[in-house]
This record gives C-alpha cells, structure tokens and sequence, in this order.
C-alpha cells in the first residue's frame, strides 16, 4: 500500500510517499513504525504502550483523528492509499509530532487535578455505583488525554482559547466526583468565555472519542449547573 505521510517542521513540510506492505491484523501504527525502522529512521512520530492506554499515538488518517494503535489499516485503507498528518489544532513538533502542551494546559485551567480531603491514615470512601452523581463521573473517567476530540473540534480551531472537549469533559467528572473538594473554583473556571458555554454541541468530539466518552453530553451537564446556579441566585 501507498502511504503518504507528513513531513516537516516549523510550519512547512510536504507529504511523502512510501510502500508499505500489508500485514493481516496490522494498524496504523505498525504502518508507521514499518517507514521509521525500514525505510526512513528520520521520520519523528510518538507512541508508548501500543494497546490504547496511554493516548500518545493519535494522527490523522485519510482527514480522520484516530488513535493509530488501536485503527486497523484493514478498517481505514482506499484504493491501497493512506494520508497519515499529525493532529489538527496542535502547534506541529516535527513530522508526525505536535506539541500538546497547550492541551494539558487548558486541563490545568479547567482544574483538571483530583483533590479530596483524606489522607493516606483515613479509611477509603465508599460511593456506591448506584449514585447518579458517580454514574456522571464514571462516563467520563477513562479519557486517556489522546486529543482526538480536540483534534475534532472546530470551536477549538476558531477559538484557540476555548478550554475544549477533554478538559471541560475533565471538570465535569470531577465535579460529579463526591471526593472532590475544590468545585467552587472549577466552576468558575469553566464559566467564563473560554468555557463550556463557548460549544456548539457540534458533536464532533462525542463522533470520534476512541473511548466512547461524550464530551458533550459533559459539557451539556455543565452548562445546566452553571444555569441552575444562576437561576437560585436570582430567587
Ligand atoms: S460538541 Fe462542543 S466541544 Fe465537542 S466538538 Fe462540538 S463544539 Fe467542540
Ligand atoms: S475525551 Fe476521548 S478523545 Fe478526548 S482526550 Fe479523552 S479519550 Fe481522547
Ligand atoms: S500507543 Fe498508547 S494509546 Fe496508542
């Protein structure tokens, strides 16, 4: 098959092409890690753990953001050809490399930490799966940090400080979270322009999340509190 993959740094690059041969049960990523250790070993791209846990291995296939370890090529591939770019939205390292710290740091904004008010002497908490407020945390809990919906996301491209999908998806786990002690603040922090009520329910994020989370359906949650706070407010 033709793979034309992306190359390039600081702002300018070109696709180029390379036969890659087909495999039964071979992803994207084992397409790219073919060029890199056969034919070209300057090619720059990122992975970790290969068995979708760590989130580092997100590209765009053929215009698509996917997690490239976890995407079979069998799934993906037309007429024998890949496009394989780096994610949309992401200031490009190097080839297939962004620079996520821009990411993380929207999560920051959004106070994307964990902070209870035990320590290690105190017994564990108990929430039972039955709580609604735990059922909200636990939709969302498994996002690996990979910046597909982000990638996915158009507000994020007209908007670059729009916190995003992943982050605000973040906060409303925790603030479902019974533990958590700072959501006064987190509120704020997602209230303001950047924040929740920048999304067009677009969907997009909800349409690609390789782990089935809806972004949106979060950031809708989010939305409703901020409102009914208002509203209790006003009486
Ligand atoms: S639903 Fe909101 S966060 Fe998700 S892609 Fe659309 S605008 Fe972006
Ligand atoms: S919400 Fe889904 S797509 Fe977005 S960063 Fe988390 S796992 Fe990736
Ligand atoms: S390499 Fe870790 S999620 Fe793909």
């Amino acid at each position: 098959m033709h793979l034309s993959v992306w190359r390039g740094a600081g702002g300018s690059g070109a696709y180029r092409t390379y036969e890659v041969p087909r495999h039964p049960s071979q992803t994207v990523l084992d397409a790219v890690t073919y060029i890199q250790r056969e034919l070209d070993p300057t090619l720059a791209y990122r992975y970790a753990c290969r068995v979708g846990m760590c989130g580092s291995c997100a590209m765009t296939v053929n215009g698509v953001p996917r997690w490239t370890c976890r995407t079979h090529v069998d799934k993906v591939v037309r007429n024998q050809r890949l496009e394989i770019s780096p994610l949309r939205n992401l200031p490009v390292i190097r080839d297939l490399v962004t620079d996520m710290s821009g990411f993380f740091d929207k999560w920051a904004r959004a106070k994307g930490h964990f902070r209870g008010a035990k320590d290690r002497r105190d017994d564990f908490s108990r929430v039972s799966p039955l709580d609604e407020k735990r059922k909200q945390a636990d939709a969302g809990i498994e996002c690996i940090g990979c910046g597909v919906c982000y990638a996915a996301c158009d507000v994020v491209a007209w908007n670059p400080d729009y916190l995003g999908p992943a982050a605000l998806n973040r906060a409303w786990t925790l603030i479902n979270d019974v533990r958590e002690t700072e959501n006064s603040e987190r509120s704020r922090a997602v209230a303001g322009d950047a924040g929740c009520h920048s999304c067009h329910t677009h969907m997009s994020c909800t349409e690609h999340c390789p782990k089935g989370i809806s972004p949106t359906a979060g950031i809708s949650g989010l939305k409703r509190m901020l409102f009914s706070a208002v509203f209790k407010d006003a009486l």
